[in-house]
């Protein structure tokens, strides 16, 4: 047999099937003690108390002593614009003194910057920005990741971004998901000609992309001054026959109408929800949609932190994503992600590990290949370094605790 970890301190998600949490399911963290896991062919293929290993240490060709550790699935970050061209840290210090996220966009900055930047760039340094950005997060501990396009926001930009995700997918020993976000935002060229811009979407871009199966789904910025309700419907729609699934961008700056079109869509998930009610979140609880929340999104922008207790105590099936983008939220720290969602969301440890792991795979229907220790997925594993409790993590939030990771079963 291949690897065999042994004396792990705390095998963290431990779990015989896959299932959704929402509501209370979300607190439930299943945890062994004690605990080995057997890798073959870089699966996990069994796992249990140390008391119950049936097969002599001789039998494998690797063992990893994992005293002291904990080991957690690798987290799930089922929302990212890791493909971008150039940081924008002068919108950060236009914020600093006083101008909002909508002024910057406003006056040319925010997405039509990336956009600019990203249209000038050729393919190959467009993927090896981005390769960087995901070894380091990589590093952090992700171990699956959905990235968009949406920067492009031309036919030639938003193939070259989504043929940049394609050979990351090739490349990368990471599990991917690729979004077409061609309804980002409206270029200055159609400024005053939505749905001149609306049907390059549908007649131009969508043919190439479903042609060249260079998406998996389809999301748009549901917002205020970018795409309205019905224009959402009208592009997502498009992608839906094309068999792509909508993730939609829903109620960050506004009660945009995102997440209402995001159910009536049937969409996997509706992401940021910085701006709801009690009204809205029992809506998004009745429905089969999962409300991603974005914490370090908000953070970045000194907005309130998305009310992921109440939307949990209502039943809602919450993920934990990054946001990983250059205007909103520079970091594709899911350490982060996770710590913020507690001190700031009041998440409890459990819940925002079971948010950022088994839903944040569900939010990207990678659920049967990660997100949990399962037999049968992959061994992508975060070992973490000598901590006292399962709640250190994220309550040591400035300091790094992981001491390796493991995607496919190798050692990255
Ligand atoms: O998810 N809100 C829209 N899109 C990104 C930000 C994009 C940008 O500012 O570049 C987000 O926050
Ligand atoms: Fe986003």
């Amino acid at each position: 047999m291949d690897t065999l970890i042994s004396n792990i301190k705390q095998l963290v998600n431990t779990r015989e099937e896959s299932k959704l949490l929402r509501g209370t399911e979300l607190s439930v963290l299943p945890c062994i003690e004690n605990a080995f896991v057997i890798i073959e062919d870089g699966t996990i293929v069994e796992y249990g108390v140390m008391s119950s290993l049936k097969h002599q240490t001789s039998n494998f060709k690797q063992t990893i002593d994992a005293s002291g550790q904990f080991i957690f699935p690798c987290w799930c970050d089922s929302h990212t614009h890791l493909v971008f061209a150039a940081s924008r840290e002068e919108e950060f210090v236009d914020k600093i003194k006083g101008m909002s996220y909508a002024d910057i966009a406003a006056k040319g900055g925010g997405i039509l910057n990336s956009a600019r930047k990203l249209n000038e760039m050729t393919e190959d340094e467009l993927f090896n920005v981005s390769w960087k950005r995901l070894e380091e997060v990589s590093k952090l501990g992700t171990g699956a990741i959905e990235i968009k396009s949406g920067y492009g926001l031309t036919v030639e930009g938003e193939l070259k971004m989504l043929h940049v995700i394609k050979r990351l997918k090739d490349r990368s020993a990471l599990s991917i998901k690729s979004t077409f976000l061609g309804g980002h935002t409206y270029p200055l060229a159609y400024k005053e000609d939505h749905q001149g811009y609306i049907d390059l979407i549908i007649n131009e871009m969508l043919p190439v992309i479903a042609k060249e199966k260079l998406a998996d789904f389809i999301d748009v910025f549901c917002e205020n001054g970018f795409f309205s309700p019905e224009e959402t419907e009208t592009i997502s729609k498009a992608g839906m026959r094309y068999g792509l699934k909508p993730k939609i961008h829903a109620n960050q700056l506004n009660f945009s109408g995102g997440v209402e079109t995001g159910i009536k869509l049937g969409a996997v998930s509706v992401d940021h929800l910085e701006t709801v009610n009690g009204d809205i979140i029992n809506k998004l609880a009745k429905s089969e949609t999962i409300g991603t929340l974005l914490p370090t999104a908000a953070f970045f922008l000194r907005m309130p932190f998305q009310p992921a207790r109440q939307m949990i105590d209502a039943g809602c099936a919450i993920a934990l994503a990054s946001d990983y983008n250059p205007g909103s939220s520079p970091s594709g720290n899911m350490n982060l992600v996770v710590a913020m969602s507690c001190s700031g969301m009041q998440m409890l440890p459990e819940e925002a590990i079971n948010a950022a792991t088994i839903n944040g795979a569900y939010a990207m229907q990678l659920q049967n290949e990660v997100g949990s220790i399962t037999a049968g997925k992959k061994a992508n594993l975060i070992f973490s370094k000598p901590m006292p409790s399962l709640a250190y993590m994220p309550y040591s939030f400035g300091s790094n605790l992981i001491d390796k990771v493991m995607i496919n079963g190798e050692i990255a």
